[in-house]
């Protein structure tokens, strides 16, 4: 393939590319935009392999028929709630790729056009060091972000005194090591540049609690989007470097778009030491205080009672896979005339837009599905709030206990609603390990269970109960 035909279907992915984050931004348009995605790396792929400096394509098929089973037993079995897990998994690949290929560069220049051993220019061992500097902070970065959750290692922060002073002297390191590395291009002062990011990666992340991992994930999608495009620099390849800017700047754009959900500073979220504390209520809210507990039956008198309902899913609704038997409770309440809409919270669940994915699996209308900003005001004048499987982002601690670590998180005001139904199987905390006091008000009742079997349930005493 010459030069400039194959500029034109870089450039064509690229546009495929940019299509394809701007159809992810709205659950009407995801379907296209996955589908841009898809052409965009097919176009990308027969372009890379048809270049004049592919050689052989045994390795390549071999490379491609192995990733390729790996990848699609994997997605088949992954569960959703896992998702954020295998992200971070996949992200640590990214990043040792970045190192192979700096590596496989450093050591046979005249394979990459970018000199001869010993004499490559100034401008590639820049780009060299700094990409394979970034992709081995990404991989042990995003190991022990995986490591936190499944639960491996520890979701609570590892903190200890001097850790900010040290990881800021191993990044001055780092750069000096840099400097050097491009002034001797010594193969010993490479792999030193190899061993002190892997250092770094584990020290960053593992100050940072099990709370704010989404964020972390995503600021380790960026840094693999920029170790990508330091290769690309490497490499030459322009859609490498299209594509890494894309992934960088969006994952640092989705970055900040959460910590703006938790009201959080990036830095409060980089510099750690937030979440995971001990699951279950602590014993001074716990004390004597007792619950309204109710059954499906009641749920189902008090919903088709009302006149309106906001539905609050979280965590415990994608765990038990509710989606589809609330749907169907919400069908039979809409033949009531009951009005009921669906208030989802930027970091409900365990990924960004995890609740809109369940709901628009089990075909709920998006116009019924409202944001925090939309629906918060609408609590005050709502009959029911029933609370399926969420805790902390209806947690008011938020709002009132400046010592609480979820404190300044905006959270859906459903305490306002004349009645609170809260679905989960026990008093237990939710991801952050903060107590929820909602729990023990006069408006609350607990639906204790397994949040599917509860909404089955309710169905049923809806249809019992019939019109
Ligand atoms: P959580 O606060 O984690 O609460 C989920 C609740 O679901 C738990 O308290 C649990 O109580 C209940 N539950 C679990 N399994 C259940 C089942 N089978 N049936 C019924 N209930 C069940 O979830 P949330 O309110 O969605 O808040 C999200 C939290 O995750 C926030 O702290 C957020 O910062 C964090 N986070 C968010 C993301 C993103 S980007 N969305 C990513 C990672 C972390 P029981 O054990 O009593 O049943």
């Amino acid at each position: 393939m010459s030069e400039s035909v194959s500029a034109v279907a870089y450039l064509v992915a690229s546009v495929c590319f940019i299509m394809a984050l701007r159809g992810l931004s709205s659950p009407t348009s995801a379907r296209m935009g996955n589908i841009y995605a898809i052409t965009g790396m097919v176009i990308a792929v027969i372009t890379t392999l048809a270049l004049p400096g592919v050689v052989s394509f045994g390795t390549i098929i071999i490379g491609v028929l192995i990733g390729g089973a790996i990848g699609t037993v994997i997605a088949r079995r992954i569960e959703m709630t896992a998702l954020p897990q295998l992200v971070a998994a996949f992200h640590s690949l990214v990043g040792l790729a970045a190192v192979f290929v700096a590596a496989a560069a450093f050591y046979a220049p005249e394979a990459y056009g970018i000199g001869v051993s010993g004499e490559i220019p100034g401008g590639s061992l820049v780009e060299m060091s700094i990409g394979v500097a970034i992709g081995a902070i990404t991989f042990t970065g995003s190991i022990i972000a995986f490591g936190k959750l499944q639960g491996i290692i520890t979701g609570k922060p590892m903190v200890f005194t001097g850790q900010h002073l040290l990881n800021l002297v191993l990044g001055i390191v780092l750069v000096l090591l840099v400097v050097w590395f491009v002034a001797a291009q010594s193969a010993f002062i490479f792999w030193l540049i190899v061993l002190l990011a892997l250092l770094l990666g584990v020290l960053i992340i593992v100050p940072i609690g099990g709370a704010d991992m989404p964020v972390v994930i995503s600021m380790l999608n960026s840094y693999s989007g920029w170790a990508a495009a330091g290769i690309g620099f490497t490499l030459a390849n322009p859609l490498l470097i299209v594509v890494g800017a894309l992934v960088g700047s969006s994952g640092a754009i989705l970055s900040y778009i959460m910590c703006k959900g938790m009201n959080r500073s990036f830095f409060n979220v980089i510099l750690g030491g937030f979440g995971g504390e001990a699951a279950g209520p602590s014993s001074d809210i716990q004390g004597d205080r007792t619950v309204k507990q109710g059954a499906a039956d009641d749920a189902a008198f008090i919903m088709g009672q009302a006149d309106s309902v906001i539905i609050i899913p979280g965590y415990g609704m994608a765990v038990a896979q509710a989606q589809h038997a609330l749907r169907e409770m919400v069908d039979l309440l809409k033949a009531r005339d009951v009005k009921v809409r669906y208030a989802i919270h930027p970091v409900a669940g365990r990924m960004p837009g995890h609740m809109n994915v369940l709901l628009a699996e089990a075909s709920v209308p998006y116009d019924e599905v409202l944001e925090l900003d939309e629906i918060n005001r609408d609590f005050a004048m709502t009959d029911v709030a029933f609370v399926i499987g969420a805790n902390d982002i209806t947690n008011p601690a938020a709002k009132t206990d400046k010592a609480s670590p979820i404190y300044g998180m905006p959270v859906l005001n459903v305490e306002e609603a004349g009645t609170v139904l809260f679905v989960k199987r026990s008093l237990a905390s939710g991801y952050a390990g903060v107590d929820n006091e909602l729990f023990y008000r006069d408006n609350t009742m607990m639906l204790f269970g397994d949040a599917k079997k509860m909404c089955e349930g309710i169905v049923k005493a809806l249809e019992v109960g019939g019109h």
